[in-house]
């Protein structure tokens, strides 16, 4: 596919907060949701999918504010070929600057026998129900066919005609089950261009899932067969094994620009801080060794690679790792550093501080520099949430006795007025023990979803991190700490969700409006 045309604009659809939102561990509050949707549409995202308006009212009353704040990208909905799905997206977009009705319904022999117990002849009426009425409602209609990768091909080609002709602007193909290979989806795309009536007047679109992990591959198979949006996830988050990694797509189109003759109008300086926001809201951190956005995606430790980086850093990276973001991302705060770069790097973190927040933060960072080099990214986030979220509780020692099969923990805690709260408890090792004496103490008690601890840095810098969260009421809360002692971050982490509890439920600090 390579030559040397103008590049054909690949429309980046993101679903997050739909198809991202909807699987386990990733379920965000609507004010998480609105602020993520800020952020994608900052990041240059052409569509987001801010969720399925029927399924509950908390994604209605998300949707909705989505579609009114976010006013630079269009916003889709997703609904399935039923007019209550259709009605509830027309509503909730009702404000939306360019709304997106996304109508689908499953085509497989599988699916139209087993899940929706339908002829060809009801599918293809269904089809026609839904775009039509969604039509109605607006004029930017997407029409997915599930499953689409096990459909009869010529019967694809039925449903697509009959969307096309009742309205569609842009067709869909799932590989719902993430079962197809790159050369299989390729000719496929081919096929249906040459065969879908009024196919060059529609978009064709890529949604492929993960589970044989070839999301991205088969994505960028679709577009040398003429896709041109492809639907995909910050983290690759998604059902099961999830979606196309964003990311990814985005800087193999970037980096292989010259092969694939294609472009995006993705701002990938701001791949990093989209993909740490996501981690930040739902308490889930990507995989160290994870392409683009893991901590080691440019670390270089073996001495034959340091080797050739010194000497010419293409040797061993294919980009640069400004271009994704991670250029300030280790920031190194010495005494003399400026206020200008930490509001700098607090400002692509999501933050925007008063002054007076910001002088706290910044002293507060200055102090840590007594006790590490770098202060980084999670520290900056850590202090400004502390900063922004008043004192809360706070650990003052902690300490650890083994007796064998048990753990007994000995907090000494400091409470939100200064006091201190000293309390231990057993447990059947040291994490269950600590997290016992900790919700004795604060009186506060929850049920963790997850918990996760990270190595950050090394040699003398190293750092533990523990990530946890928790549902509480359907919402999920996540806390993060950070200190020498993994036991101490955890602990740190564990009061996070705790303080934020016990401040009537998080107001997270004031946002990064869209573009700053
Ligand atoms: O995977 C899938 O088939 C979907 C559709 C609803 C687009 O998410
Ligand atoms: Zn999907």
């Amino acid at each position: 596919m390579t030559n040397a045309a103008t590049p054909a604009r690949v429309r980046i659809f993101d679903t997050s907060l739909r198809d991202g939102e909807q699987s386990p561990g990733f379920t965000m509050s609507g004010a998480q949701k609105v602020l993520f949707a800020h952020a994608l549409a900052d990041l240059g995202v052409d569509v987001i999918e801010a969720g399925f308006p029927n399924s509950s009212p908390a994604d209605f009353n998300a949707v909705q504010t989505i579609a009114r704040e976010v006013r630079t990208t269009t916003i889709a909905t997703l609904a399935r070929c039923h007019p209550a799905d259709i009605e509830a997206c027309a509503r909730s977009l009702q404000n939306a600057a360019a709304p997106r009705i996304h109508t689908f319904i499953s085509t497989s022999p599988l699916h139209r026998e087993h899940k929706l117990g339908m002829s060809k002849a009801q599918v293809i009426e269904h089809t026609i129900m839904g775009v039509e009425l969604a039509r109605r409602h607006v004029d930017d209609v997407e029409f997915s066919a599930e499953d689409a990768l096990r459909t009869e091909r010529e019967f694809l080609v039925e449903v697509f005609n009959a969307a096309v002709e009742a309205g569609a602007r842009t067709l869909n193909v799932p590989d719902t089950v993430g079962y197809t290979t790159p050369a299989e989806i390729r000719a496929l795309f081919e096929y249906l261009r040459a065969n879908v009536r009024g196919g060059n007047d529609v978009v064709f679109s890529a949604h492929c899932h993960n589970d044989l992990g070839l999301a991205v591959a088969n994505s960028l198979a679709a577009i040398e067969g003429g896709a041109r949006q492809v639907e995909c996830t910050i983290n690759g988050i998604g059902e099961r094994a999830g979606n196309a990694a964003l990311e990814e797509l985005v800087m193999a189109m970037k980096v292989r620009g010259a092969y694939y003759n294609v472009d995006t109008g993705i701002d990938t300086p701001k791949l990093l801080a989209t993909s740490r926001l996501l981690s930040r809201i739902t308490g889930i951190q990507v995989q160290r060794n994870k392409a683009i956005v893991g901590a080691n995606a440019f670390a270089h430790e073996s001495g034959i690679h340091q080797h050739g980086m010194l000497k010419n850093r293409d040797t061993y990276e294919i980009m640069h790792p400004q271009d994704v973001g991670w250029s300030d991302s280790q920031l190194v705060l010495g005494r003399h550093s400026g206020r200008a770069a930490v509001a700098d790097r607090l400002r692509q973190l999501g933050y925007v501080l008063e002054d007076a927040q910001l002088d706290q933060v910044i002293a507060e960072a200055k102090a840590l520099t007594q006790t590490q080099h770098v202060v980084s990214d999670r520290d900056l986030q850590r202090l400004v949430e502390g900063e922004s979220f008043g004192p809360g509780w706070r650990i003052a020692a902690l300490s650890l006795t083994d007796y064998g099969h048990r753990t007994r923990a000995h907090v000494d805690l400091s409470d939100p007025d200064g006091r201190h709260v000293i309390q231990s408890a057993e447990g059947d090792g040291p994490v269950a023990a600590l997290f016992a004496a900790l919700a004795q103490a604060t009186g506060v008690d929850f049920e963790l979803e997850s918990y996760e601890v990270h190595s950050m840095g090394v040699g003398r810098d190293a750092r533990g991190e523990a990530n946890l969260s928790a549902r509480i009421d359907d919402e999920v809360l996540a806390g993060q700490g950070t200190s020498r002692d993994v036991l101490e971050a955890s602990a740190i982490a564990w009061l996070d969700i705790a303080n934020r509890l016990l401040r009537d439920r998080k107001v997270l600090p004031r946002l990064a409006a869209v573009n700053g």
